[in-house]
């Protein structure tokens, strides 16, 4: 396997702009680095406020690293356009409904990624491309004219990720994208995930608090506490040696995420 992501040095940093101590410097993320190969998942763990959705969002572009460096096949993220840089990483968020906008047909919203992305493709090149990725993500035609609110709860994330995976990107980060599913809807867009990461070679990262998905799909796990990552490995490496007493409790801590899923279990 080849190196797909390389995180180097990374740190955030906020200043206050306001509220009770203005001008104060919080450290969201102490400079960390790790890196992912082709087609790898990772999971990344972590109490509250530790750190999760900053590393997410600086990999996904929505967020600017206050120091460090990010790169994808050896080519520096953070100095792409983001036309270029979408194609690489796309991200997934927790609340589906909200991150779609509800006055535009779910046909619209998936052309949109690809109206931005000016490959030379015509406009009917770009409809069969969304009408392929509805049936990849187990969606009919007809969903094409649907608006948001005319779908289930899981139907909208399968359009949330229909719309990240239509411009085929080597990297989904998803920020505890499937937490407000009830249970079967959560197994059944977990194994859709797999699924679509055995068809396409997606890497996976994804930011979650349940032991059994962790233990079920990912290869690496990254664990946070309070801005510092205190251990990285393999899913096996840290289930069976934790080096840290926080990683043994994330990953026996049982959350009510019992669901069925696939037998391709990583462990
Ligand atoms: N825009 C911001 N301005 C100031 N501080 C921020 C901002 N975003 C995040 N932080 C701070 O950075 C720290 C890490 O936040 P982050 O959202 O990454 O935590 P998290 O691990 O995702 O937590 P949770 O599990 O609750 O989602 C927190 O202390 C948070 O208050
Ligand atoms: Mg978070």
């Amino acid at each position: 396997m080849s190196k797909l992501l390389e995180v180097r040095n990374i740190s955030k940093y906020y200043t206050h702009k306001d509220g009770w101590l203005p001008g104060r410097r919080i450290c969201a993320l102490e400079p960390l680095s790790f890196s992912l190969e082709r087609g790898e998942t990772l999971a990344i763990m972590g109490e509250t406020g530790s750190g999760k959705s900053t590393i997410a969002k600086i990999i996904a572009g929505a967020e600017k690293p206050s120091s460090g460096e990010l790169f994808i096949n050896g080519q520096a993220l953070d100095k792409m356009a983001d036309q270029q840089r979408c194609r690489y990483v796309r991200m997934i968020f927790q609340d589906s409904l909200r991150s779609l906008n509800p006055q535009i047909t779910v046909g619209k919203q998936l052309l949109e990624p690809l109206l931005f992305n000016h490959d030379g493709r015509s406009l009917e090149e770009r409809k069969k491309r969304v009408f392929e990725t509805l049936r990849k993500v187990g969606l009919l035609p007809e969903h094409y004219h649907f608006y948001p609110h005319m779908l289930s709860s899981g139907q909208q994330q399968r359009v949330c990720i229909a719309r990240a995976i239509v411009l085929e990107p080597q990297i989904i980060v998803a920020d505890e994208a499937f937490a407000a599913l009830d249970p079967s809807i959560r197994a059944q867009i977990i194994n859709l995930i797999l699924d679509l990461q055995q068809d396409m070679g997606i890497s996976f990262i994804f930011v979650t608090h349940s032991p059994e998905i962790v233990k079920h799909v990912s290869d690496k796990i990254l664990i946070m506490h309070r801005g510092k990552m205190i251990e990285f490995g393999t899913t096996q490496a840290l289930i069976t040696d934790p080096q840290e007493s926080l990683t043994a409790t994330l990953l026996q801590a049982d959350n009510n995420y019992k669901v069925p899923l696939h037998s391709t279990t990583k462990e």
